[in-house]
């Protein structure tokens, strides 16, 4: 279960205008489910959850355990929405050093030659027992044309069709139902397709074949993902107040001044959540002059790095914290020698989840006292269900806190810059 711990904002804000700013909350929240705000035609990624398409979910995971069987590497070529959520699923869940099942690795996501490159002499290295390795695809794209991810798709397709017989079978594409590159080139190729709903925007497709198809392919049990995100939406409908709570006081705070929005966690299994978080909020609320800058922090890492900031920088800051309630391990400090030579015999028998805990509960009150607001979402345990639960509260407290600031949470008008003057330097055709 998700829960919102907002007692360590209320010294910074006001009561009256809290209260108010919770009213508010629940009518953007009504405008999500009546679908009368703006952008109401993305709202697809509540519509997939009101209705499970458990054949769907069935089909995607038998085709990744196929894949998982034969796999050595499997490589997820996409950017954004188009790959974040996968990532932050696989990397919360799976095991940090050694994973069993095949290697996933990221592609299409930037364009540094130096990571393509070495990725390509990686495939072509043998294994260990001199043999090829068994390498699959997945490229993902809802446009089919996004640039970074179409060359790397490129550059990768090549690769596969050079090397193997059966490229065909080793290339998935996920995409927009119809139009576009893509569509055009998995019907000459032949390719496997999954289709990403129209209604269903890059940020908020993690529990479509986008994210679904990945996590499962990591060995990830998808329905139980799924429907983690189901039992908040049923929930919701009787009990949202900890989506109400958290959108209501990082409103206020953004209305007062606040200007950015450090994102951390002391499990740094969850620093790829917290990407997806960034991206989702960001892309969101990041218009007409509007939104906190989405910071990440990986703690305690990070105090002795911009925990300097935090603590001492300029007062515009907020803190989102993610904890995990429960420990993932019992590793306990083992006694040290009678001499206690590295001065940590105090420590002795304690388990490091309890260190860790030290050190957030003392962050928190270090960071109020500094004058930063600190809200805790807080996770009971890291699992598959409760990471499932997680996506679906972000993506509602997304929805409702950008309606508060009364803009469009699902487009994204100002990606289209950068992209305009790079395709002018590299003299694209329009
Ligand atoms: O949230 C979004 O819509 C974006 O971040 C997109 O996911 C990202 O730009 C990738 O787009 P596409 O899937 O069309 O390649």
């Amino acid at each position: 279960m998700i829960k919102t711990d907002v007692q360590h904002v209320k010294n910074f804000i006001d009561d009256k205008e809290f209260k108010s700013a919770l009213q508010n909350a629940e009518n953007a929240y009504q405008q999500v489910v009546d679908g009368t705000g703006p952008g109401s035609e993305w709202l697809g990624w509540r519509r997939i959850l009101a209705s499970p398409n458990d054949a769907e979910l069935e089909e995607i995971s038998r085709y990744a355990n196929k894949i998982r069987e034969d796999a050595d590497l499997f490589i997820v070529c996409g950017i954004g929405g188009s790959y974040t959520g996968a990532m932050a699923v696989i990397k919360a869940l799976n095991p940090v050093f050694k994973n069993k099942g095949p290697e996933i690795l990221y592609a299409g996501h930037h364009m540094s030659s130096k990571y393509l490159s070495e990725l390509i002499e990686y495939l072509n290295e043998p294994k260990a027992n001199g043999e090829k390795k068994s390498v699959y695809l997945n490229v993902i794209s809802k446009s089919g044309s996004t640039l970074e991810t179409a060359l790397a798709f490129r550059m990768l397709r090549s690769w596969i069709h050079d090397n193997y017989d059966d490229a065909k079978e080793r290339i998935i594409a996920t995409t927009g139902p119809e139009g576009g590159v893509l569509n055009k080139i998995i019907k000459e190729e032949g390719y496997k397709k999954y289709i990403i709903p129209d209604d269903v925007g890059g940020r908020f497709s993690v529990l479509t074949p986008v994210g679904l198809l990945p996590i499962a392919v990591a060995g990830i049990d998808i329905q139980t993902l799924f429907y983690g995100a189901v039992s908040v939406f049923e929930k919701e409908k009787t009990d949202r107040s900890d989506v109400l709570e958290y959108a209501a006081a990082r409103c206020v705070l953004h209305n007062n001044d606040f200007a950015v929005d450090v994102i951390g966690t002391f499990d740094p299994e969850l620093n790829g959540f917290i990407a997806w978080i960034q991206q989702l909020i960001g892309e969101s609320e990041g218009k007409e002059g509007k939104g906190l800058y989405p910071a990440m922090a990986g703690y305690s890492t990070d105090l002795h790095s911009v925990g300097q900031l935090v603590q001492e920088g300029r007062r515009n800051i907020v803190e989102t914290l993610l904890v995990v309630d429960k420990p993932f391990s019992s590793l306990k400090v083992n006694e040290g020698d009678e001499r206690d030579t590295d001065q940590l015999n105090y420590l002795a028998g304690k388990s490091f989840h309890e260190i860790n805990r030290s050190a957030l509960e003392g962050t928190i009150q270090a960071h109020t006292e500094g004058g930063v607001p600190v809200i805790k979402i807080v996770l009971d345990k890291l699992n598959t269900q409760q990471l499932g639960e997680l996506i679906y509260f972000y993506e509602l407290f997304t929805a409702v806190y950008v309606y508060m600031l009364e803009v469009n949470p699902f487009n994204q008008p100002g990606v289209e810059s950068y992209k305009k003057e790079m395709y002018r330097l590299l003299g694209k055709n329009s």
